[in-house]
Order: structure tokens, then sequence, then C-alpha cells
């Protein structure tokens, strides 16, 4: 199926995946599309040779449907043609959704037990790919006590491999501490308009850790625009004729080794556009006026 053979690759912990995720974020949460054109959506990327998706169980939109995301997820890779045992799904626990738009936040050892057990159900594995510590939690609970319960979870065979979100270099490093070594990813904002996880990004580069830009395009709301709030980015996407989106992530692969940007898709277009950005080639005239841009 499609071009996953020539797709570039990048690591995570021991898993090999597509330099270009796909963020299933957009799917599930407030203006998301009809099931059919969400699998779609998932099937383009996958047909594309994108092997890793990223996703959490608190995207959702009503109370009631907790994990609607994952589920979309799990139900594409079992519809899908292809072979799905290639593909990271990456979840994540510590986020809530209570159904009136907001995001509340539950890192206690307990919820992020609770979590991981439901996910797996849903996911429908024996143990998930990559599982990432949603957000530190804010009402009192230790950052250090968050990662130890992906750590036994680690331990028991219910997650292969742990990873963080949301996080500071000095959280990085405590997280690496607390897990023995074994933290394999941090997923923070990171995108043309959003500039300030370039220490993070650093620092993971030096750990050797892989650096999962969230909202690579500026997030849902504001990706459309990308060209015409960043001119440099629509005058080399001009020069390639390719769209200001795939030059944004193709700029970002070139930033580390580390990078792996997750942008999200519901609609199999921008899926499969964002995906060819792993074969763009930019000078490094482009890539350094890119890099002050923003
Ligand atoms: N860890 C966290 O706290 C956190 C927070 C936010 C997001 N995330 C993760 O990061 C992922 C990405 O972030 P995001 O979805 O918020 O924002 P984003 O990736 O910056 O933007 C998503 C939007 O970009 C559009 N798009 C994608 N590729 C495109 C292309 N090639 N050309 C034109 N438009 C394109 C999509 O439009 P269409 O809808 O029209 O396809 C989509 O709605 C999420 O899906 C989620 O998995 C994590």
């Amino acid at each position: 199926m499609g071009t996953a053979m020539s797709m570039k690759t990048r690591t995570i912990g021991n898993r090999t995946v597509s330099a270009i995720g796909l963020g299933g974020m957009p799917m599930s949460i407030e203006g998301r599309p009809d099931r059919d054109r969400s699998l779609a959506t998932i099937h383009a990327s996958l047909d594309a040779g994108v092997t890793l998706i990223d996703t959490a169980d608190a995207y959702h939109l009503h109370a009631d449907e907790v994990g609607h995301n994952e589920s979309l997820i799990a139900e594409a890779l079992q519809s899908w043609g292809g072979d799905a045992s290639q593909v990271l799904v990456a979840t994540k626990g510590g986020h809530l959704r209570p159904g009136d738009g907001s995001w509340t936040i539950d890192s206690s050892p307990k919820h992020l037990r609770e979590a991981c057990e439901a996910s797996l159900k849903r996911l429908g594995v024996d143990a998930i790919g990559l599982y990432q510590l949603h957000r530190p939690d804010v009402s009192g609970v230790p950052y250090e006590e968050s990662v130890g319960a992906i750590g036994q979870l680690l331990d028991e065979g219910k997650i292969q491999m742990a990873g963080i979100s949301n996080a500071n270099p000095e959280q990085i490093r405590l997280a690496q501490k607390v897990l023995g070594g074994r933290l394999v990813s941090v997923q923070n904002q990171y995108s043309p308009s959003y500039r300030s996880s370039e220490p993070e990004l650093r620092l993971c580069d030096e750990m050797g850790i892989a650096f999962l830009p969230w909202s690579p395009l500026g997030g849902i709301s504001k990706a459309g625009e990308l060209g015409s709030t960043f001119a440099p980015f629509q005058e080399v996407a001009d020069a390639h004729g390719v769209s200001p989106q795939q030059v944004t992530l193709a700029w970002m692969l070139a930033t580390s080794p580390v990078v792996i940007p997750i942008p999200g898709s519901s609609r199999p277009e921008t899926a499969r556009d964002s995906a060819a950005a792993v074969e763009l080639e930019l000078t490094a005239d482009e890539l350094q006026r890119l890099s002050t841009t923003g």
C-alpha cells in the first residue's frame, strides 16, 4: 500500500517511525468532521507512509465520549489494508474534558493508571506503543509522582515506551531521572508563531530524545493563514511550488534529527500534503531565512 517504502524515517526510543506523524485532535474536538471523513483522513495518511499517529484520551467533545479519537484510530487501523503493526500509536493521559469546552487536568497516579487501562481497551492492544503524560498537574501532585506512575506502567508492560508533554527543561531532566533513562519523547508546542520551546528542543537534541512539535502549523484555527501571516514561508513555498504548511514542516525537520512534527488533519488532502513534506529539500539560505522569521 502507498509509498511506505520510500518514507523518510526517524526514531522514537527503539521504534522507527515516519519523520512526520499525524495529529488526531482535529478529528475529535470542536469543528470535527463526520466519521467517514475522519477514517478517510487517517487512511490517506497511512497510505502516504505515515507510521506515527498522535492521540489522547481527552480528544473528544462531549463528556460521555472519552477516547473518541483513540476509538477512531483503532477502527481506521483495523480497516486499513496495510501492515498496521508498523504504526506507532502515541496516546496520552492526564487531561479531561468535562463537556463544557474546557480542558481540566488530573495527573495523579490513580487517574493515570485508570486512564491507561481504558486507553488499552479502546486501542485494542496488550501494550500501548507510546504513552505520554499529557501535562504536569497543577493541583499539588508532584511531577515525580505523575512520571513515577508512567514508570510503573512501563515496568508492568502496559506501555512499551514513555513520553511527556508540555514540559520545561527542568521537568525533562527530572522525568529522565525518575524513569531511569527510559524517557523517549517530549511533545511541546512549536511552530513559526510559537518559538518559545526552543530550549526544550535543544535539550532533547542533546539528550537524544525525540521532540514532537504540537500545533506545528499554528493550531487548527490558524493553520490556513500560515502563508499570509509569515511571508517568507509563502515565498519559499512559491519558489518550490508547494504549500507554506509543507515548507513549515520541512524547515522543522531540518532543525534537528530528533524533531518529528505531528500536524493535525481532518481532510485527506491536508494529510497527504503534510506527509509529502519529508521529500521537500530546502536550501541553507532558505532555512536560515525561515529560522529568523516569526
Ligand atoms: N500535547 C498537547 O498538549 C497537544 C496540544 C495540542 C495539539 N496536540 C497534538 O498536536 C497535533 C497537531 O496540532 P493541531 O492539530 O492543534 O494543530 P496544527 O497541526 O498546527 O494544525 C492543524 C490544522 O492544520 C491544517 N493542515 C494540516 N496540514 C495542512 C497542510 N498540509 N496544508 C494546509 N492545512 C493543513 C488542518 O486542516 P484540515 O482540518 O482542513 O485538515 C488542521 O485542521 C494535534 O492534532 C494533537 O495530536 C497536542
